[in-house]
């Protein structure tokens, strides 16, 4: 990893303050890594709810909280680090260490996704995306500072934690694309395992949570009918499913051999005045910039995502997204 990184750097593709934030961000996947693994042997006290809720109203687990504080504690010890935002912070940190005369960056994440798969032994995830701050002047920096498009991520990734340990990250040059790295446990290095990811545009591989097929808006209750009328419908087609409940595993799998991902708007959320169950800024951004530069498409329903204009930092919104062929027909059932 190291020595690749070093090549990145020696053409210029990533730059040093960049290269200190992924390596904090490795290190914490390290140290959550661990956790995880150990959690059912001797440290099981780390386990189950914390009996907590966020700022979103979600009760937390022991874990959620824990991770949280390990990505907390290694990145704000950078001084190119110029504020954090998390789902499991009600606010935004700003950096008080920072010196941001130099190249600084805002770095947000969901430090445990799909936590409630930790007590099962199911795969987790930890999400992340990075900003450029603009401000030089710690005092003017606000919560508005970190409400940017997607499209303005230069750097964005995840560490899931399953069956192996993995590093997938992409950067905003997308000739760069999206690579994926194995934690080697003995050497604590990661190796590269799988260069520039490709989506396949055509699927037969759908991903969502049916209970809530009664909730779902018209388009996707039509999308959905569609799928599992297979060869007797007009897709023409049979698909298959998949649902594991943590979206870093759904979208691993997305980007390992094609797929579609939903998690659309449903009138459950609607009454509680949420605009859709993933959040813009920690999952849904960093995921689209992945799945585009690995050749796929993720929008909102009408948008894509990555040219969303975020309001506020916790803001939820619809995630469909996936192999583009796939994502195209989806699209136009919203046009
Ligand atoms: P988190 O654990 O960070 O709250 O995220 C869980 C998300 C996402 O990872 C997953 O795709 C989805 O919620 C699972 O939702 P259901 O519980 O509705 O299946
Ligand atoms: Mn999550
Ligand atoms: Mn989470």
């Amino acid at each position: 990893m190291q020595n690749y990184l070093n090549n990145l750097k020696n053409q210029q593709l990533i730059s040093d303050n960049l290269t200190l934030i992924l390596n904090a961000i490795i290190k914490s996947g390290v140290e959550i890594s661990t956790l995880l693994e150990n959690a059912g042997i001797g440290n099981q006290n780390i386990l189950g709810s914390a009996e907590t809720e966020n700022v979103q109203g979600e009760t937390q687990k022991k874990l959620d909280v824990i991770s949280n504080e390990i990505m907390q504690k290694n990145l704000l010890n950078l001084p190119c680090v110029a504020g954090i935002a998390s789902e499991e912070l009600d606010e935004p940190i700003i950096n008080n260490n920072a010196n941001l005369n130099g190249d600084s960056f805002f770095v947000l994440f969901d430090p445990l996704d799909g936590s409630s798969n930790i007590d099962i032994n199911a795969p987790v995830g930890t999400i992340f995306s990075v900003l450029k701050n603009y401000k030089n002047n710690a005092k003017e920096i606000s919560e508005q500072d970190f409400l940017q498009a997607g499209n303005q991520q230069v750097m964005a990734g995840y560490l899931m934690y399953s069956s192996s340990t993995q590093l997938v990250f992409t950067l905003q040059n997308p000739n760069f694309g999206v690579n994926a790295f194995t934690l080697n446990k003995k050497t604590g290095e990661f190796l590269i395992n799988k260069a520039n990811f490709q989506i396949p545009q055509d699927t037969k591989e759908f991903a969502i949570n049916a209970s809530n097929q009664r909730f779902w808006q018209p388009q996707i209750q039509e999308y959905f009918a569609e799928l599992l009328q297979g060869t007797q419908g007009k897709r023409q087609k049979d698909f298959n499913m998949r649902w594991l409940a943590a979206m870093v595993a759904d979208v691993h799998r997305v980007l390992s051999r094609g797929g579609v991902f939903l998690y659309p708007q449903d009138s459950k959320m609607q009454k509680k005045g949420l605009g859709g169950k993933l959040r813009l800024m920690y999952e849904a951004n960093p995921m689209a910039l992945l799945i585009k530069n690995a050749g796929g498409r993720a929008i909102n329903g009408k948008e894509n995502i990555l040219d969303v204009t975020p309001e506020k930092l916790h803001q939820r919104i619809p995630v469909i997204l996936g192999s583009k062929n796939e994502i195209d027909y989806i699209q136009e059932k919203f046009a």
